[in-house]
């Protein structure tokens, strides 16, 4: 990427939000935790600096490393790093007589400022802090203020580097879209060039010339991920991809079928492998969420080294990464899911295969992927598929799965996708799914007495699954919804629609 931002994360629930509004100007970004500062960083054109839970005067505080001031790139430091630069600089930093939580209005704004181009005064902006920038050293102007909080802003009387104590990057700062492009474009210099048909050019010739004439294995799951991976990847290197598609018996309805149909339309050079009892026979008699979701975890690496040890003289592994992943396992914070759930997918196949790792979409957020795929003219079934987890209908039966509650189950999915996608649902809801229950319970059709099982529905709206809130369905179509399963599914004699959002509850049930 020949222009891109650094920005250095110390722990902020809105770093990825940072991230996201620089893309969405066409500039291309890298996040990175504050103590793991890249060796080099002159070839980035502009650095922002997020901001954090924690207070300045915690002696464990994170601190700015001072590399980055060396090189005179423009810093644009936000809320927390906004007080720390102050606060190295002789300022003074006070716990706020009034906090500023929500919605705040710009009192006084420098008129001359490049940072606040376009700027009205009483603008609304989002503030988030319990400390306060008190004093600030004369070798700071400051450019703008509150009611409560004199200095919200400021800049380096002899540089661009530049403190606020806002935050821009939430939707609630109306004009914080043009923090950004004021200080991206107007301070940084960026051309923003960073488009889909200029990464997936430049992905190409990179893959090229990495490979070469090696061969190249890769997992697919049907999800958008592995897909935009593999086509990318074919069009790089064609046939010296060998794609693996498993079906582990726990897959939607016809879901094995109709995918790799659509692969090989794709001119994808795809190997589609029914793995199902293999599957079926492990999970026999096995209940326990993790140990399932282990088992089906085990059992894909098992199949996909054996097939790969088929393809002789393959050298790399291609995954299909994303960038909230990578984020996750290097964040400030650690990554709280996989601690929370065994996640598994297709993608996060073996490491220890003596393969050395390709992974040309791990920078990538899942809109920019959808993107991507878009610009690649992978059809729309593909690219706006809802996410599904690779233990598939394993984690949405609840106990000890077979092959005629699995049956059921499909069912019950198919006519819950069948009518989202009738009744213009689909592609506004970021995750739909079905869960079996481990209960039976008392009904009534045709004046008999029914003893059969329950099935829940969940359907959330999310951007990248870590949060999520139910779908506010009409009660017309709940009810329209719930007919149908009840009347064409034999063995369901109840359904129930999930009200909880993540947290605390997952989007998994299992
Ligand atoms: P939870 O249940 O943790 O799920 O709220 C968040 C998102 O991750 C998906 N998920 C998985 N995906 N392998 C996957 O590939 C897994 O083991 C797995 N577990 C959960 C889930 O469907 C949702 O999109």
């Amino acid at each position: 990427m020949k222009e891109k931002i650094l920005i250095v994360d110390f722990g902020s629930q809105y770093t990825q939000l940072i991230a996201r509004r620089v893309r969405e100007l066409n500039i291309f970004s890298e996040i990175t935790p504050f103590d793991k500062i890249p060796d080099i960083i002159s070839n980035f054109k502009g650095i922002i600096l997020s901001g954090s839970p924690a207070s300045v005067d915690d002696p464990n505080c994170p601190i700015i490393d001072s590399k980055l001031f060396n090189f005179n790139i423009p810093i644009l430091a936000i809320c927390y790093s906004a007080q720390l630069i102050s606060k190295n600089d002789n300022g003074s930093i006070t716990r706020s007589k009034i906090r500023e939580f929500g919605r705040a209005n710009l009192s006084y704004i420098k008129k001359s400022s490049l940072l606040f181009k376009g700027f009205k005064i009483n603008s609304q902006v989002w503030m988030s802090h319990g400390d306060t920038i008190n004093k600030i050293s004369d070798k700071y102007e400051i450019l703008a203020s509150t009611k409560n909080v004199k200095i919200a802003a400021f800049k380096s009387k002899n540089s661009s580097v530049y403190g606020i104590q806002f935050h821009p990057e939430v939707y609630h700062t109306i004009d914080g879209k043009k923090i950004f492009n004021n200080f991206l474009i107007d301070i940084c210099k960026f051309k923003q060039l960073w488009t889909p048909k200029s990464f997936i050019h430049e992905k190409i010739k990179e893959i090229k010339s990495l490979v070469k004439n090696d061969k190249v294995i890769l997992g697919l799951s049907g999800g958008v991920d592995s897909t935009v991976s593999a086509v990318l990847l074919n069009k790089a290197i064609g046939k010296k991809l060998y794609c693996i598609f498993i079906d582990n018996g726990l897959l939607r309805k016809n879901e094995f079928k109709d995918v790799l149909e659509n692969f090989k339309k794709l001119g994808l050079n795809v190997i589609g492998l029914d793995s199902k009892n293999k599957f079926y026979s492990k999970l026999k008699g096995v209940s326990d969420p993790e140990k399932k979701r282990k088992i089906i975890g085990n059992l894909f690496i098992k199949i996909f080294e054996n097939e790969a040890k088929k393809i002789k003289n393959v050298k790399w592994l291609a995954q299909g990464t994303i960038y909230p992943d990578v984020i996750e396992s290097i964040s400030v914070n650690g990554g709280p899911s996989s601690t929370i759930k065994s996640h598994h997918n297709v993608g996060g196949l073996p490491k220890k295969m003596n393969l050395k790792i390709l992974e040309p979409i791990k920078l990538l957020f899942k809109d920019e992927v959808r993107n991507i795929g878009k610009s690649l003219n992978i059809p729309s079934e593909f690219i706006n598929r809802h996410p599904f987890p690779g233990p598939g209908l394993a984690i949405r039966i609840i106990g000890e799965i077979n092959k005629k509650n699995i049956n059921l189950l499909q069912k019950v999915d198919s006519i819950f996708i069948k009518m989202l996608k009738s009744h213009g649902f689909y592609e506004k809801i970021w995750q739909a799914g079905s869960i079996l229950l481990p209960i039976k319970t008392v009904g009534v059709m045709g004046d008999e007495r029914t003893y059969e099982n329950v099935v829940a529905l969940r359907a959330v709206s999310s951007v990248d699954g870590m949060t999520a809130d139910w779908y506010k369905f009409p009660n017309e179509f709940l009810s329209k919804l719930s007919n149908e399963i009840i009347n064409k599914v034999r063995g369901v004699n109840r359904v129930v629609y999930d009200i909880s959002s993540k947290p605390p509850s997952t989007i998994e049930w299992e």
